[in-house]
């Protein structure tokens, strides 16, 4: 947890910035695998966890802003709880330690809940995406489960996503240690796959390194030879020489900050000519967006940049043709790179998701529907202290390959002949965590090999 005071000052902001209302939080609760008592890892709610610091199942924040009153509700540990769990901290403790006076016995929160209803007070919540706590807080406010999205508050939404997208100094020290963590879980497997390994023995080694330093990972990790696949989780491969894998893995702090790294990298010690070719084109384009990114910049201008960088690099050679511009324009690059540049990142790996990816990402104007473009997550103009990735791919996907082909899609600019002797290539991708500073931007963590020969220069050793 931070101080305090970090609480006090965050809620007092999106109290100033909501000004009326009733703003409820609910935190996450446990999730079991199978029965009850066999549990996932416990994961709180990212907003709850910003905003009230208590990373404990079940408790439900609440902000009075018309009478300025804050408010968690939980259910205190029993003596039972402490035979089965050590002894504990009380949750009205706890609250008061994040600047919160009034804790509450959760088996009262119907009676707050009728309470507001009857004082037809405006309640502010969030879209929820946990069936548990849409069931908890509909009954509560006697609302349709089945349309609790229908009530959620376009206005608590938009306070949430302005001040969080916004990172403080603290924050970004945080994110910093999950930037160097996941470095690490990257180096650790390029240091040791090798051909006869099975994809699931790196993950496991570089997960390890996760936990070496009381981490745990923010996401699936992907680590596969098809990385054509865009999310690939299917981890039972046997690593041969000329595979080129792609490794997309995080950390998670214990304060729920997230990295996002990906790195591509050669079984066999050297990349072969065909993947050290496209494997420069790919750093082109990172390089491309790392020239770019700045405040005031919008990302999808940065994204459609990358995508120009990518499609001249494939009319070098020869796999495209025709008007670069205009086959950026009309998404024919996309065959190659179908999704985004990159996505905020901070509590969650995608930074607020489940509020929506345009709230977060789109700001005022509207989402590009178009195959590739649609699935750019951030668009929006870059300010100083956003924090999001930089995340480029090219990949020769089989059977999209094959579909346009057969469709005769984008005829004037892709090569299809040239195209198809990829077929075996499989995929690439390359990422990497960003800020945006008064100046510029500043990639986050130390120092991460990217180039070909740094890659290559770690391989010697397996
Ligand atoms: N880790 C998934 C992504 O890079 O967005
Ligand atoms: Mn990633
Ligand atoms: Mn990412």
């Amino acid at each position: 947890m931070f101080e305090k005071k970090i609480y006090i000052e965050r809620r007092e902001k999106l109290k100033k910035i909501v000004k009326k209302g009733v703003i409820i939080l609910p935190g996450n609760q446990e999730s079991p695998r199978n029965y009850k008592d066999n549990c996932y890892n416990f994961e709180q709610d990212s907003t709850f966890l910003y905003y009230f610091g208590m990373d404990i199942p079940h408790l439900i924040g609440v902000i009075d802003v018309d009478n300025n009153k804050e408010y968690i509700f939980g259910t205190d540990f029993t003596l039972d709880d402490i035979v089965w769990m050590g002894e504990q901290k009380l949750l009205k403790d706890l609250s008061k330690d994040v600047g919160v006076e009034n804790f509450i016995e959760l088996s009262e929160f119907k009676i707050y809940s009728a309470k507001l209803k009857d004082e037809k007070r405006e309640l502010l919540f969030l879209p929820q995406y946990r069936a548990e706590t849409i069931l908890e807080l509909s009954e509560a406010f006697k609302l349709n489960p089945f349309e609790f999205n229908n009530y959620i508050s376009e206005k608590l939404i938009k306070a949430v996503v302005e001040q969080r997208n916004i990172k403080s100094e603290l924050e970004i020290k945080e994110i910093e240690k999950a930037v160097n963590i996941t470095r690490e879980m990257h180096l650790e497997a390029m240091r040791i796959a090798k051909p006869g390994m099975k994809e699931y023995e790196v993950v496991a080694a570089l997960e390890a390194v996760a936990s070496k330093y009381n981490a745990t990972t923010s996401f699936h990790t992907i680590f596969t030879k098809n990385g054509q696949t865009l999310h690939n989780h299917y981890h039972g491969n046997t690593l041969q020489d000329g595979d080129i894998v792609v490794l997309d893995a995080g950390a998670r702090t214990q304060m729920g900050y997230c990295g996002d790294m990906t790195t591509s990298f050669p079984i066999s010690k050297k990349f072969s000519d065909r993947q050290r070719d496209i494997y420069t084109l790919l750093i082109e384009m990172f390089e491309k967006a790392e020239s770019l990114i700045r405040p005031g910049i919008t990302y999808k201008e940065v994204h459609l940049e990358v995508c120009k960088v990518l499609a001249r690099g494939m009319k070098d050679r020869n796999l495209m043709k025709g008007d670069v511009e205009k086959a950026v324009k009309e998404g024919a690059h996309a065959i190659f790179f179908p999704h985004g540049l990159g996505h905020m990142l901070g509590l969650d790996v995608h930074d607020m998701e489940s509020l929506g990816e345009n709230n977060v990402g789109y700001e005022e104007f509207e989402r590009d529907m178009q195959f590739g473009l649609k699935s750019l997550r951030l668009a929006r103009e870059l300010k100083p202290g956003y924090v999001f990735t930089v995340e480029p791919g090219i990949y020769f996907i089989p059977e999209l390959i094959r579909r346009w082909k057969e469709e005769k899609k984008f005829t004037e600019y892709l090569n299809y002949e040239e195209i198809e002797k990829y077929l075996d290539f499989g995929g690439m991708r390359y990422e990497g965590d960003f800020l945006i500073t008064e100046e510029g931007a500043r990639r986050l963590g130390d120092k991460m090999p990217k180039t070909y020969l740094e890659i290559e220069e770690l391989r010697k050793f397996f």
